[in-house]
């Protein structure tokens, strides 16, 4: 029974019915603890007895399908009807072209996942409701008829769809500041999610990278644990939103506990990249500062889900260290809910030993493994490791214990599905236009001459545009977008910063993707030209690098416009600061869209004045790949800009803003 801790009689607080002058690791407790008593949430203190809990069958069905029952109590009861083979089936958490309907229903498996990109053909909304629907019709067939956990990676919109409203990622909704931006975000995002019948996400990152050579560097909100934590909150809560029960209400899960975010250049192994998945170089103190931190505030805003990292610390890989994911996370946090593995990160935990890597992992404290493909194999070993004794049956029944208690506290058994209607909320006109204002919001102006922005609309005068990043809603999405690591090209519905360009301005304007500008004379030249350039779309590992900086080829982009204008706006499109080198010679503004995702007009209405400049670095700007620090001793060391700076239009810098000026 997980530890029910019920205080003196308290006023109960908002949300969760966590007293409101509860502490931190009381109101996590209680949080979870109370999903399991729910109507006994009422700060009573006396615990409930396990005898207490005994559910009767009702007699038009079992206690756990009866609704209105207690959490504990349905949880109580269907783990008495279980059998082993039907629990480690719900510690089991498979990708869905591994596995059919059918087998996993058989299996009894207990959760599927589309990992990036794992979208239905075609990517429609009603292909993915068919795909969701079909492990669910499955799972409903059986005699226990316990519903599938279906997740995915919705990290900034429902980014796998097509169609779907694609937001800023976290990078560029750090620089916004604005926690009510990213809830309404979170909002936005589960209505389009649960519209694919889908109530379970992998967000957000909780991530506080002190290295940019890191290839997640743009999942993460910035360099700051509160920042970090305050955003985190946000997100959870926009997209749990009031009532974890109501169909449009999606889990969340902070990740990747815990670290992932300190590792080491070159201190991947088992991975092969060079940062990504590597060994966190935090000694206990500052994984506490800068790693822990953030996670506090998402538990308190009602996450009741966790990520383990693939990342190492003192003790080997993190999900294999039982201090970390049971000792710090449970017994010092309070966190009671639901800890899952990332994609295949058991196996790394002891090279070669699959059967050992399984046993340490669980009673380290994962509770559900993310396989994601090998199921028989998995099962084997979980099942091998009861037998044997290597995992007690108390360690199965608690972990399945938070599978179902999770799932009871969403309504999936009692609702299983979302109604289709919702599918009309997939990108819509509202959607779209909170995505545009965060993008204006997460734009950052670095310099400007004062004069060259805003742009005047009804210039007469042409305008030359260049650079790949100008048309092309792939690269202005990122990674984690249709697919998992992204590509250029049409590859959703959306606006590119040039098709707003167009849209906004009344003048003439001439695009050419090289800055060769062939269809011009050689001297035809303009006022203004505007390059978009910056970073390729890439996810996790594959984007680690130690070379900060745009390609050659794109810096030539930048160098034949500047050749034809006579004032030179640079905009970049990157998942991270970008040593600047020449552009802070070539260019007369310099203006940072992050990876805005598919309302590329967020930028133009900063670029033409029609909304304000107010994005502050949420990531320290560096001057070189080799003055990066994993935590600076003051905010201007190696930095061209530091943490927090931001002008405004005018080139002044913005109220609040850091400065390394003098
Ligand atoms: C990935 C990522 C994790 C993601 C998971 C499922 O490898 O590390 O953030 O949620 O697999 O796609």
């Amino acid at each position: 029974m997980i530890s029910m801790m019920v205080f003196g009689p308290t006023p109960v607080g908002a949300s969760w019915g966590v007293p409101r002058r509860a502490t931190r690791r009381t109101s996590v407790a209680l949080a979870f603890a109370c999903l399991i008593v729910l109507s006994g949430c009422t700060g009573e203190s006396s615990p409930a007895e396990p005898e207490d809990t005994a559910a009767e069958s009702t007699a038009d069905a079992p206690g756990y399908r009866d609704a209105s029952a207690p959490v504990a109590e349905r949880v109580d009861d269907l783990l008495a009807r279980m059998t082993l083979e039907d629990k480690l089936g719900q510690m089991t958490l498979i990708e869905k072209g591994s596995i059919s309907p059918e087998t996993a229903a058989e299996r009894g498996i207990g959760a599927i996942l589309s990992g990036g990109g794992g979208s239905p053909s075609p990517n429609t909304a009603g292909a993915w409701r068919e795909m969701v629907g079909s492990y669910q019709a499955a799972a409903g067939e059986t005699p226990l008829g316990i519903p599938v956990l279906y997740g995915v990676d919705a990290i900034h919109g429902h980014n796998n769809l097509r169609g779907a409203t694609i937001f800023p990622h976290n990078v560029g909704l750090g620089a916004a500041r604005d926690p009510a931006l990213v809830e309404a975000i979170g909002r936005a995002t589960a209505l389009e999610t649960a519209a694919t019948d889908i109530r379970w996400n992998y967000a957000p990152v909780l991530a506080v990278p002190q290295d940019l050579r890191w290839g997640r560097t743009y999942e993460a909100f910035g360099e700051d644990p509160e920042l970090v934590g305050e955003l985190g909150a946000a997100l959870v809560r926009g997209l749990q939103g009031d009532d974890l029960t109501a169909e449009t209400s999606v889990l969340a899960t902070p990740k990747h506990w815990v670290g992932d975010g300190g590792t080491g250049w070159d201190t991947s192994i088992a991975s092969g990249y060079r940062i990504d998945q590597g060994v966190t170089l935090a000694g206990e103190e500052e994984l506490r500062t800068v790693h822990v931190a953030p996670y506090p505030a998402a538990f308190d805003a009602g996450a009741i889900t966790v990520m383990a990292s693939y990342s190492s610390w003192e003790n080997g890989k993190v999900h294999g260290d039982r201090y970390l994911l049971t000792d710090l996370l449970r017994d010092e946090l309070g966190f009671e809910g639901l800890l899952v593995s990332d994609w295949g990160a058991v196996d790394q935990v002891l090279p070669g030993d699959y059967y050992g890597s399984v046993v340490q992992s669980i009673n380290a404290g994962i509770d559900l493994v993310m396989v994601p493909t090998h199921y028989e194999l998995f099962l084997t070993a979980l099942g091998g490791a009861v037998e044997q004794g290597d995992i007690e049956e108390e360690r199965i029944d608690e972990a399945v214990r938070r599978v179902l208690t999770v799932k009871f506290a969403m309504g999936l058994f009692d609702r299983p599905s979302t109604s289709p209607e919702l599918i009309e909320l997939i990108g819509s006109d509202e959607h779209r236009q909170l995505a545009r204002q965060a993008v204006a919001r997460s734009v950052v102006l670095l310099e400007t001459d004062g004069a060259t922005l805003p742009l005047d609309a009804a210039d007469p005068e042409p305008l030359l545009v260049a650079g790949p990043a100008a048309n092309d809603i792939g690269i202005q999405s990122g990674g984690w977008t249709i697919s998992w690591q992204g590509g250029s090209g049409a590859t959703t519905q959306g606006t590119t910063i040039l098709e707003a360009l167009e849209e906004a301005l009344d003048g003439p304007l001439v695009y050419d993707r090289t800055g060769r500008f062939a269809s011009l004379a050689e001297d035809e030249r303009a006022p203004v030209g505007i390059a978009v350039v910056g970073e390729r779309p890439y996810a996790e590992g594959a984007g680690d690098t130690d070379r900060l900086a745009l390609s050659e080829q794109e810096l030539e982009v930048v160098r034949r416009l500047h050749q034809r204008v006579d004032r030179l706006v640079v905009v970049l499109v990157t998942g991270r600061p970008l040593v600047l080198g020449e552009i802070a010679t070539l260019a007369d503004a310099i203006v940072v869209a992050w990876l805005p995702g598919t309302e590329g007009a967020g930028v133009v209405d900063v670029l033409t004045g029609a909304e304000p400049v107010g994005g502050r670095l949420s990531f320290t700007w560096p001057e070189d790949v080799g003055v990066l620090d994993r935590v600076r001793s003051d905010a201007c060391d190696g930095a061209v800009y530091p943490y927090g700076y931001g002008l405004g239009i005018d080139g002044r810098l913005l109220p609040g803003a850091a400065s390394c000026e003098g």
